[in-house]
């Protein structure tokens, strides 16, 4: 939550620091601001969007080679101009950008309140940048030295970048917790800071992701880094494999249609160079350096948020039936504070889209503290959690835009089912054929998927029909449930609508109330084990005159006189039928949020990298 980018070379930094604002604003876009120097330094903040700060900016002197700008996802204090984030310390000397909370920022503002400090904002990143200029009132110490000082005092997650107006040329950015990249530029002395890659790509394909508790200080157009004990590290410079396409709406009018059409390549590149299913081979690093662990792991904890932890619960399913492995699935919220018994023997499976989700991180941290093997699945190349987890693997979706998560889903149950297979081979609960038919059929997914994008226009058309209604009901069994939940989830994101995901049989203990002729009931019931039983949950729901939007099998027409709606969705195993079942749902949700006018990439209150727990 919350971007950060910084620039210091010599171009114009204004039109660097915009056009990255804009690439981050998934991270949050309650306010964003930026502040310039070039001899003095000015200060530029408002709420809402960067475009709105690209107005208050209009016919002002925005020149200069060096600066920050920030995008803002509210925490501590309203998205109000004030709040906005540069701040400045109690001289205004001193200006810094924040990514994250920090904790005891009350202890400490009382504090510096007692030595003369008053505030302007209620953010707890102001409170920072007055103790950095307190420590320096105090004790000498440049600037670099009273960060170091300054940051061991505090406690929570930071990524910061300060700009000084006495030292120009001087531009100090520190981590812990919140993610910060620094991109090397051509020129010497052209260095480029952001939360993630997407600002810096088009300038520098050469990277340094910096770590936990690293500060970067650039002076005099030298790079140091330290840790924050004053210790200094050797960076590590890696290539950055993003190209700026990627980043592109590509002729789609929304990132979240063009990350749903992209289905067919993601779910490809996911298992691409994975499996071969003419010789029954699965080569993925991580499971092969384990294996030694994979034969013996007594439980599988899984671990994630959001969608991530929709793709967890599909997983259960999946490594029950082909590893025979007990299997759990938490919200790493509640996981890391649960005091969780955990043993050696147990692998935690980390999933995040982003890499950054500030609870999974936490939780992992926890279960590497208890002894834990940690494998990450994420998305996002060199984040946090893969740096973190013992092995893990890419999804390889390429970057999702869209606050709402599609395409990422859809990767993360590909690779959660390429992991489960090559489990079960290690432990040797499934027999080749049966490990061959998965194979087979996962290399025919990406087909399969082309096939089901082309329901977009019937899922429109019953969009008009429904895009006025208060609430929606999705039910699913089985593998099916957790798509049930993620159907539900999108369509509340982006729509507001109100929706629930629940098992179909559920229903009858609860949700069966709500039940009415206005009343949208999405049941998926495409082949599989509990099929006749879903079609008695759909007897229970069109009973009470619920309307019935069916997900079937294509060529089962056996629903069609009982329901209202019926979508069919190309066949294939139960076990990766999650995959395609939840394409319309996507697809739906969608559309619904188009016709009731929703901002569909950036929802409400919502942001793509949750970086606060
Ligand atoms: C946010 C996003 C969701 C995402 C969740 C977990 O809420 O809006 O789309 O599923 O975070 O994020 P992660 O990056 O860990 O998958």
């Amino acid at each position: 939550m919350c971007g950060i980018v910084a620039y210091i070379g010599n171009k114009n930094a204004y039109d660097i620091i915009i056009k990255g604002l804009k690439r981050l604003e998934y991270r949050g876009y309650d306010s964003a601001g930026i502040a310039l120097l070039n001899g003095d330094m000015r200060i530029f903040k408002k709420q809402g969007k960067v475009s709105n700060l690209e107005t208050e900016t209009a016919g002002k002197d925005i020149s200069g080679t060096m600066g920050m700008g920030h995008t803002r996802w509210a925490t501590h204090g309203e998205p109000n101009d004030t709040n906005s984030h540069p701040h400045l310390s109690q001289s205004g000397d001193l200006a810094i950008i924040h990514n994250g909370i920090i904790e005891n920022y009350v202890t400490l503002k009382k504090g510096l309140e007692l030595r003369g400090h008053s505030f302007q904002s209620q953010t707890d990143t102001e409170i920072l940048i007055h103790l950095i200029e307190d420590v320096m009132n105090h004790t000498n110490l440049p600037l670099a030295d009273a960060v170091l000082s300054a940051l061991k005092q505090i406690n929570g997650a930071y990524a910061i970048v300060i700009l000084s107006r006495n030292n120009p040329e001087h531009l100090i950015a520190a981590r812990k917790g919140s993610p910060l990249v620094l991109g090397l530029g051509k020129e010497r002395g052209e260095f480029f800071f952001a939360s993630d890659a997407t600002p810096i790509v088009e300038y520098t394909n050469q990277v340094i992701y910096l770590n936990d508790g690293e500060v970067a200080i650039v002076e005099n157009k030298e790079l140091l880094i330290k840790s924050i004990d004053n210790v200094i590290q050797v960076p590590y410079v890696e290539e950055l494999a993003l190209s700026l396409d990627q980043l592109e709406k590509g002729g789609y009018p929304h990132f979240m249609l063009k990350e749903i059409f992209e289905q067919p390549r993601s779910i490809f590149d996911s298992f691409r160079g994975r499996l071969d299913s003419k010789t029954g081979e699965l080569h993925m690093k991580s499971l092969e350096e384990y294996y030694d662990k994979l034969k013996d792991i007594k439980r599988l904890i899984l671990i994630g948020c959001g969608t991530s932890w929709h793709a967890g619960l599909v997983a259960e399913y999946l490594f029950e039936e082909l590893t025979r492995i007990p299997v759990e699935v938490e919200y790493a919220s509640e996981f890391r504070y649960r005091n969780p018994v955990l043993y050696a023997d147990d692998l935690i499976v980390a999933i995040s889209q982003s890499g950054e989700t500030a609870d999974t991180l936490a939780a992992i941290e926890l279960a590497k503290r208890k002894g834990a093997t940690v494998f990450g699945i994420c998305n996002v190349v060199g984040s946090s959690i893969p740096r973190m987890s013992h092995a893990g693997a890419y999804t390889h979706a390429g970057p999702e835009i869209g606050v709402a998560s599609t395409k990422a889903f859809t990767a993360q149950i590909t690779v959660l089912t390429l992991i489960a297979i090559g489990i079960a081979k290690i432990r040797g609960s499934l027999n080749i054929k049966q490990i061959n038919a998965v194979y087979s059929e996962i290399e025919k997914i990406p087909q399969k998927i082309e096939k089901a994008l082309l329901l977009n226009d019937k899922i429109l058309e019953l969009a008009k029909l429904f895009h006025g209604v208060g609430n929606f009901l999705y039910l699913g069994r089985g593998y099916n449930f957790p798509v049930a939940l993620e159907g539900a989830l999108k369509l509340k994101e982006i729509s507001y609508i109100h929706a629930e995901g629940y098992p179909a049989a559920e229903m009858k203990h609860g949700p069966i109330a709500l039940i009415d002729k206005e009343m949208p009931v999405v049941v998926i019931a495409t082949n599989s084990e509990h099929y006749e039983k879903v079609v008695s949950n759909i007897q229970e729901v069109k009973a009470r005159k619920g309307i019935v939007i069916a997900l079937v099998t294509e060529g089962n027409h056996g629903l069609d006189t009982l329901v209202d709606h019926v979508i069919e969705i190309p066949e294939t195993l139960e076990c990766l039928s999650p995959i395609l079942n939840t394409i319309p749902l996507q697809l739906l949700s969608y559309h619904i949020a188009v016709l009731r006018g929703c901002n569909v990439d950036q929802p409400r209150n919502l942001a793509k990298s949750v970086t606060v727990e």
